[in-house]
């Protein structure tokens, strides 16, 4: 490892292009017969700030019961890594989660690189600052971009066995072919000694997950009405958000809570930035997610598929939550 420095250090990795484009989406989603928006779109400044108060609702239990796993098993899942780790993170998330791992490593090693990859550096700067003040030992590297553009940095910057971390269920948010590409880009970017550490929500009775979907205070209503606020903002929209209703839903053949933004009644929107009017019948909905539960062996088969072997699951008591570490 090359030296410490008490500064984060960033890096923009964006190789493909991948500037969002949302006018372009939109423009495609909204004028579907089934009509759509996707969720990466939530996450401007006040989506995040709604999701951060989403992870400490009582419904969402998610978030409590990852860093409660990640909190007893961290060392358990070191040890089951090669030595002289960095770790890397996809989607930089809460610190509170990977600072268990990054305990567990300096338990066993004296420095450790921390990179954490994420396509809105906004998202990034939350957290790292207060890492590296927290912890001296460690080298924090904050890749903007792509996860793939990320992983294929590091395959050839950081030489050291890597952990790959991809916390939160948010693989969750990926369709079925999404998951496939998102596979077959880790299978190549990673190494025979890396290891992947995946966080993944496990199917439950219904009124667990609907509940976690839609919360008693509301928040995830709001979470899920703000991208309609951010179409009005950025594309000149004039979306009524009161003319729109949050509704989450099991899709049990789906295995797959749905987020839905129904029209309260007929009603026609203008899209100014794009030229557009989309009008809604009244109890039309835009689909706004897709969160896919798994049973732990549907989600090993996946992995088997893709060429990746599972050493390991950590579970909680309840068994409500499962975190994967595949090499
Ligand atoms: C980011 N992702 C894992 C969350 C989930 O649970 O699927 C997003 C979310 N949507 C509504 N609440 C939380």
């Amino acid at each position: 490892m090359s030296g410490l420095s008490n500064e984060v250090r960033y890096v923009s990795i964006t190789l493909r292009s991948a500037q969002e484009n949302l006018g372009f989406d939109v423009q495609q989603t909204l004028t579907a017969p089934i009509k759509s928006l996707p969720c990466k779109y939530f996450y401007d400044q006040r989506g995040m700030a709604l999701f951060e108060q989403i992870c400490s609702l009582p419904e969402y239990y998610l978030t409590r019961v990852e860093t409660a796993i990640l909190k007893n098993r961290a060392a358990q899942i070191i040890e089951r890594c090669p030595t002289d780790l960095s770790l890397v993170e996809l989607g930089s998330g809460s610190s509170t989660k990977i600072r268990f791992l990054i305990e567990a490593c300096l338990a066993r090693q004296q420095e450790l690189a921390y990179y954490a990859i994420d396509i809105s550096p906004g998202g990034l700067e939350n957290g790292l600052r207060q890492l590296l003040q927290e912890y001296p030992q460690l080298r924090v590297v904050g890749l903007v971009g792509e996860f793939a553009d990320g992983l294929s940095y590091l395959s050839t910057h950081a030489g050291q066995p890597r952990l790959v971390a991809f916390l939160g269920s948010t693989v969750g948010n990926f369709a079925e072919d999404e998951i496939a590409r998102f596979f077959t880009m880790l299978r190549q970017e990673l190494r025979p000694e890396d290891r992947l550490l995946l966080g993944v929500d496990l199917l439950k009775a219904p009124v667990v997950l609907e509940a976690a979907y839609d919360d008693s205070q509301g928040i995830t209503a709001q979470f899920n009405l703000n991208i309609l606020a951010r179409l009005n903002r950025e594309l000149s929209a004039d979306f009524d958000l009161a003319a729109f209703r949050h509704r989450a839903v099991l899709n049990r053949e789906r295995s797959r809570i749905e987020m839905h933004l129904v029209s309260v009644r007929d009603q026609r929107v203008r899209i100014g930035d794009l030229g557009l009017n989309i009008d809604f019948r009244q109890g039309e909905s835009i689909h706004t997610e897709n969160c896919y539960k798994y049973s732990p062996a549907r989600m090993e088969s996946l992995l088997a598929d893709h060429g990746f072997h599972v050493l390991c699951r950590f579970t909680d008591p309840h068994d409500q939550f499962c975190l994967f570490l595949v090499s």
